[in-house]
């Protein structure tokens, strides 16, 4: 079985401002000592990307985006391009966030243009899907699952989405403290492995990282990445404190 390297990723949200992050972007990079086993990657609001770049630059930690807008560039008032991240040095970006869809009215026709355009600028996209309390309770999670990334993934081709990295995000586990168990985590990610497998084939579905997110923390690290479909994590409350976002990457 191919060995994926696991990425644990730090989703800031609309925390902090320029010295707060800096503060914190500096704490971790001190208190990263050794290169741990996952990637990790921190994602700053835009506005807080390039102080927090110089920080990080010369460690192990790489940037990420909270989203992007699809087109190149244009009279979009208040909009990111792929390109501005890029050169911003953001090697990857958060897409179809539920808090973007839930505040933000995205789509997955949406998400779809927002992957083409990370992927076409060299951006590693972080696709988010996840469903919501009542769709699990009424047994719709895997129907809802699979149209967030039939829909998110349309038309692209194996080769393009080699580098891809999906998020599970359980809406009702997003900054609750509810935790999906590592089991249901674990049925979870199996059932989205074997759905990228149908679509795309084996040898991309078995390279695909699959990140869990929902309320992770130091205590709840190990036991998720013991699940075999489990490569790493979407950490936001927990992210935001150095000490704690280091304990999480050191699992
Ligand atoms: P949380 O958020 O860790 O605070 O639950 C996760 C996320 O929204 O990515």
């Amino acid at each position: 079985m191919t060995k994926r390297k696991p990425l644990i990723a730090g989703n800031w949200k609309m925390y902090k401002n320029i010295p707060e992050a800096v503060g914190t972007a500096r704490e971790m990079v001190k208190l990263l000592k050794e290169p741990p086993n996952a990637e990790v990657m921190i994602a700053p609001g835009c506005v807080l990307l390039n102080a927090v770049m110089r920080e990080i630059e010369k460690s192990c930690i790489s940037l990420g985006a909270q989203d992007l807008f699809w087109e190149k560039e244009g009279a979009y008032t208040g909009a990111i391009s792929a390109s501005m991240l890029v050169s911003a040095g953001c090697k990857y970006v958060i897409i179809g966030h539920s808090e973007r869809r839930q505040y933000f009215a995205e789509t997955d026709r949406n998400v779809n243009l927002k992957i083409r355009a990370a992927i076409d600028s060299g951006l590693v996209p972080i696709l988010c899907v996840g469903e919501t309390e009542i769709q699990r309770e009424s047994e719709e999670t895997f129907s809802i699952l699979d149209k967030q990334i039939q829909m998110g993934l349309k038309d692209f081709s194996c080769d393009e989405l080699d580098k891809l990295v999906v998020a599970y995000e359980p809406i009702w586990a997003i900054g609750t403290g509810k935790t999906a168990t590592s089991r249901q985590a674990q049925d979870v990610h199996e059932y989205l492995r074997n759905a990228l497998e149908n679509t795309f084939g084996n040898s991309l579905a078995k390279n695909i990282r699959i990140l869990y997110g929902g309320s992770v923390k130091p205590e709840n690290i190990a036991e998720l990445m013991a699940m075999p479909d489990v490569d790493g994590a979407l950490v936001g409350g927990a992210s935001l404190n150095a000490d704690t976002f280091i304990r999480i990457v050191s699992f």
